[in-house]
């Protein structure tokens, strides 16, 4: 297994909520250390719009290959991961090209036609559940539920089991700390196990019974005569909810968020103009997707940075960063849905490796704030809420725990 990488010793956070926001951090590392060593990690790390997509897309000269990395997530028993024809995110052209068009058959527009209205029911039930005139969790409400519900919906597992699924899914992709490392590795091979043996029969009997799901969709695969056994389709699930589950729930939270404390006047607009939701979408990827980062390793020494770069060398992509470059983004500190280039944000990453699941998440985020601007009139803070002690660690950094939003009128 890779050496990972400890990011939180280059960034050196104070706090959770520092981390939640790094605002202040990339504003000094564009200006001050655009391309940065740091000693520690023996990484370079870079902020600029620019040098981050570079290094995201270059893969001539920055691979996605190596043995060093910044993400560690899921179980590592033969349950917990994904098949080997499948290693997207980690190989580079061409090999890369087989396995993401392997996996791009569950990704299909025909595909993403036919989970509109069933995401859109899903998102309706949810909102239909919350009360006028109470105080709501919305994580608990909307933003922890709906990526797993609708994962579980897509992939053809009975809303009954939705339940089980999702407290799989949860113990699966919660970080592990380095304290617990241990424990917490147990429960998440368990977990894998759980689920393994759920979810083996219901592809075996897709096999014959097929739906309109993505089981059913990988069973179908063909590339060049390259197939999915069925013990392969069961681990190839697990890769799409560790890319789609804790991301997707981590921007409707963030999202939430922003209308509470960035900008109050927003909610309403929505409320008024629903057409508008998919411009908010758009900007709160940019805005408050707070700690997108990639690493890459140098392939071949070059200066593309204008620095000596040796091959080996791991370079780190910080995209939150260059979303708040300046010379991408007008007054890139400032929340506007209406900014004209806020879709070239990098929070989706860019080049050969860009978000599979990136049609997927806009349209899930788009649907779930139009079911609730739709029934809800007005939100509010709630006066006690302390973010510190709302948040955890998690894969993009540090997630929203508990967000109370108080639900004035319906
Ligand atoms: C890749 C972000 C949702 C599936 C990526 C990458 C990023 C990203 C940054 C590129 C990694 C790299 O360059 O190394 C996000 C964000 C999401 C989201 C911010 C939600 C807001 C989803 C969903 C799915 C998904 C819903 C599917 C269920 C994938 C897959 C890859 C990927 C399969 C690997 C693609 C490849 O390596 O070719 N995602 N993602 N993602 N994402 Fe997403």
């Amino acid at each position: 297994y890779k050496e990972v990488i400890r990011v939180e010793d280059i960034t050196g956070f104070q706090s959770r909520s520092e981390e939640f926001f790094p605002l202040h951090w990339f504003r000094k590392m564009l200006s001050e250390h655009p391309v940065y060593y740091h000693e520690d990690t023996d990484t370079w790390n870079v902020f600029r719009y620019d040098d981050v997509k570079q290094v995201l897309s270059n893969h001539e000269y920055f691979s996605a290959e190596g043995t060093r990395t910044t993400i560690a997530v899921g179980a590592k028993n033969n349950e917990g991961t994904p098949p080997d024809k499948l290693n997207i995110s980690s190989i580079d052209p061409p090999r890369h090209q087989k396995s993401r068009s392997l996996l791009s058959a569950a990704f299909t527009p025909r595909s993403l036609k036919n989970w509109e209205p069933r995401i859109r029911n899903i998102a309706e039930q949810l909102v239909a559940d919350i009360e006028p005139n109470t105080t709501i969790d919305i994580v608990q409400a909307l933003a922890a539920p709906l990526p797993s519900m609708v994962m579980a919906d897509l992939l053809g597992i009975p809303l009954t089991d939705s339940h089980r699924f999702k407290n799989w899914v949860d113990i699966l992709f919660q970080p592990i700390n380095s304290k617990t490392a241990e424990e917490s590795e147990l429960k998440k091979q368990t977990a894998a196990q759980e689920y393994y043996q759920f979810l083996y029969p219901i592809v075996v009997h897709k096999r014959t019974h097929p739906g309109e799901d993505i089981i059913t969709d990988l069973l179908n695969v063909d590339v060049e005569g390259e197939k999915f056994t069925e013990d392969e389709v069961v681990r190839t699930t697990m890769l799409l909810l560790g890319a789609g589950i804790e991301t997707t729930s981590h921007m409707v939270s963030n999202t939430f968020y922003s209308f509470l404390y960035d900008d109050p006047s927003l909610y309403g607009q929505l409320r008024q103009n629903p057409e508008w939701v998919p411009l908010a979408v758009e900007e709160m990827l940019r805005y408050r997707f707070h700690n997108a980062k990639r690493h890459r390793t140098v392939k071949q020494d070059n200066q593309l940075l204008g620095v000596d770069l040796k091959k080996g060398d791991v370079v780190i992509s910080w995209m939150s960063a260059a979303n708040m470059d300046e010379q991408m983004f007008e007054d890139p500190f400032e929340l506007n849905i209406h900014r004209r280039n806020n879709k070239r944000h990098l929070t989706f990453g860019n080049g050969p490796h860009f978000c599979l699941g990136a049609p997927l998440a806009r349209m899930e985020l788009s649907i779930a704030l139009t079911a609730f601007v739709e029934k809800i009139a007005r939100i509010e803070p709630v006066e006690s809420f302390d973010l510190e002690n709302n948040l955890a660690t998690s894969a993009p950094g540090q997630s929203l725990t508990h967000l109370p939003v108080k639900i004035v009128a319906e």
